[in-house]
């Protein structure tokens, strides 16, 4: 939700630190600060906006001193102000806190600390942090010793880093991610490796329930109860590189472009789909899990597995499942599908079922993220960093491990040619001219809806899901016969319905449903490899297999979104109110 890094070393700590912000602001961009050690003391500057906004109204990089802390946030607790902005600083200015996560008993501690002397400048949980350290800190005990009196009057999940006017850094973590770089005479403490990528590619993940501190004589991390832990440096993946832009105006449309390669990785070697193929049929009950476009994809392998694998897996939507009469059984599988690996809903929702009997196997992107790390069994969908807030590449490639297991399953029904696949979807990204002319004449449309039978209603969903997130048009996805249910009744000039509807078993009764629709004066984009006088606007699949279309017919949508949020004048790559991992329930 936020991002928290931390440098020490020989040069300037302020550059350093705000271009780690720039890579990290995927995980929030309401507003940015730093705070720097210079001899007089803690140096802060902070306040709305993008990082590159703020550095260039505040001078963020010209900050001096070698030792410093910076933030981009999401807010959480608190509405988007200068005030509420990270880092904050404790009532004599001695302690700097930047902060990931949330601290739930913020108000009881706020009481506490209020009655015994201390004010408050912020609505945040974090300033909480800064001021129960400077009551634990004793010159002669030091920071460490604050921090270890400070955590266990912490409840929730957090990562933060605090700054101590003498130089000290410290970070803890439980349930949000904190990972040290080691650079040459140098240490970052950040929220993902993106923080300091730049210049080191040497990481240490540091685990849950531990702590960091960085002082003059180096580096040591420990468990909350003080017992000192073994630091293991992992080289981080030179693929990590891959998250420049490079020549593309937006991550969304680099990653976006990137399918047809990510197509041919997912799953990696096979050995991790077959390990998981194998856990699938020993199960008595699979279920699979995700949130929004993961679990979509979880939608459709419903589907795929029940179709061409002869396989129930039952779908759980992860923030529903805490709330549901669920008890997974031993025996069980729960597969939770997750490109971050980071969703709270998602890790919460795995360890529901674990508790209650099921191995834990996990598709994720991140192969170092949480969720990963408590997985029975890990496949990577191995499409590099995704960087755009919105979900693109991540969906092809859940969707690909899918086919891959339903085929080592059914006996390669679902018969994936992925060699064709990714030629088709380089098909549709050499020749997107007329999704683009159509994004124009949708510029001051309000109301879209998205219709899909069988296997095209999940795909419907995540085309809907596309459209409101990257162009904040009210966009809903319909199953194609739900229609004279209700929905019909919504359908007249000015709405614009985007038809899932490839030449499979679907087409004819789909292209119904539009029919109904165009009757009441709406307008109609056909997705499909054939052409009907219904259709508006046809926008054209290529030919592949008929199984096979779930894993082509996403690409034209995500461009159309992609498009339309130029012609609105949106940021494609940070949707108002979101951030790529949401790391809060
Ligand atoms: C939509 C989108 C979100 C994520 C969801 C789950 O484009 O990006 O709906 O799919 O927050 O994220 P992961 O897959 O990281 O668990």
């Amino acid at each position: 939700m936020c991002s928290i890094i931390g440098y020490r070393g020989d040069g300037p700590a302020a550059p350093v630190i705000v271009s780690g912000l720039k890579r990290m602001e995927y995980r929030g961009y309401d507003s940015v600060g730093v705070a720097t050690q210079t001899g007089s003391g803690i140096s802060l500057k902070k306040g709305v906006g993008r990082v590159a906004e703020v550095n260039q109204s505040a001078g963020l990089d010209g900050m001096p001193g070698t030792i410093g802390i910076g933030h981009t946030r999401w807010a959480t607790h608190g509405q988007v102000t200068d005030a509420n902005a990270h880092p904050h600083a404790c009532n004599s200015g001695a302690v700097a806190v930047v902060h990931n996560g949330t601290i739930e008993n913020f108000e009881e501690l706020k009481k506490g600390l209020s009655a015994a002397g201390y004010s408050f400048t912020s609505e945040t949980d974090t300033e909480v942090i800064a001021n129960q350290l400077q009551k634990n800190y004793s010159a002669e005990e030091g920071a460490e010793s604050a921090l270890l009196k400070t955590l266990p009057e912490l409840r929730g999940r957090y990562a933060f880093v605090a700054m101590f006017e003498d130089g000290t850094m410290v970070a803890a973590r439980l349930h949000e991610p904190l990972i040290v770089g080691v650079g040459e005479d140098s240490y970052f403490l950040s929220s993902d490796v993106l923080g300091f990528i730049e210049r080191t590619d040497d990481a240490i993940y540091i685990d849950n329930g531990c702590f960091v501190v960085v002082d003059e004589k180096g580096m040591r991390i420990s468990r909350f109860d003080g017992t000192p832990v073994r630091p293991q440096i992992t080289k981080v993946s030179k693929e990590i590189a891959d998250a420049y832009k490079g020549d593309y105006a937006h991550f969304t449309l680099k990653e976006i472009s990137e399918q047809p390669d990510t197509i041919l990785r997912c799953g990696g070697d096979g050995g991790a789909v077959e390990q998981m193929a194998g856990e699938i049929r020993r199960a008595g009950t699979a279920y699979i899990t995700g949130s929004g476009t993961s679990y979509n994809a979880a939608l459709v392998a419903r589907h795929v597995m029940s179709k061409y694998a002869d396989t129930r897996l039952e779908p759980i939507i992860a923030s529903e499942l805490p709330h549901s009469p669920f008890s997974a059984g031993e025996g069980s599988v729960f597969i939770a599908v997750s490109q971050s690996g980071e969703s709270a809903d998602v890790i919460d929702a795995a360890a529901i079922a674990r508790d209650s009997g099921a191995r834990i196997v996990s598709i994720v992107n991140m192969r170092t993220s949480s969720l990963a790390r408590e997985s029975d069994v890990v496949v990577g969908m191995n499409c590099g960093p995704e960087i755009g807030v919105a979900a693109t590449k991540s969906f092809t490639s859940q969707l690909g491990i899918i086919y891959k297991m339903a085929d080592i399953i059914g006996g390669g029904r679902a018969g994936a040619d992925f060699a064709a696949v990714s030629k088709a979807i380089s098909g549709i990204l050499s020749d997107h001219a007329g999704i683009k002319k159509l994004a124009g004449e949708l510029r001051d449309v309000t109301d879209m809806y998205v219709l899909g039978r069988g296997v095209h209603y999940p795909m419907a969903a995540e085309a809907a899901l596309k459209l409101k997130e990257l162009t904040y048009v009210h966009a809903e996805g319909i199953p194609g016969g739900e229609l004279k249910h209700g929905p019909l009744a919504l359908m007249g000039p000015g709405v614009y319905a985007v038809i899932m509807n490839p030449a499979d078993s679907t087409y004819e009764d789909t292209l119904t449903g539009a029919r109904e629709i165009r009757a009441r004066g709406a307008k109609i984009i056909g997705i499909s490899d054939k052409n009907s006088d219904v259709y508006d606007h046809w926008v054209e699949l290529p030919r592949v297999g008929e199984s096979s279309y779930p894993l082509v017919e996403m690409v034209p949508v995500q461009l159309l979104a992609y498009y339309l949020a130029l012609e609105k004048d949106t940021d494609p790559d940070h949707p108002r109110n979101l951030a790529k991992s949401v790391t809060v329930r």
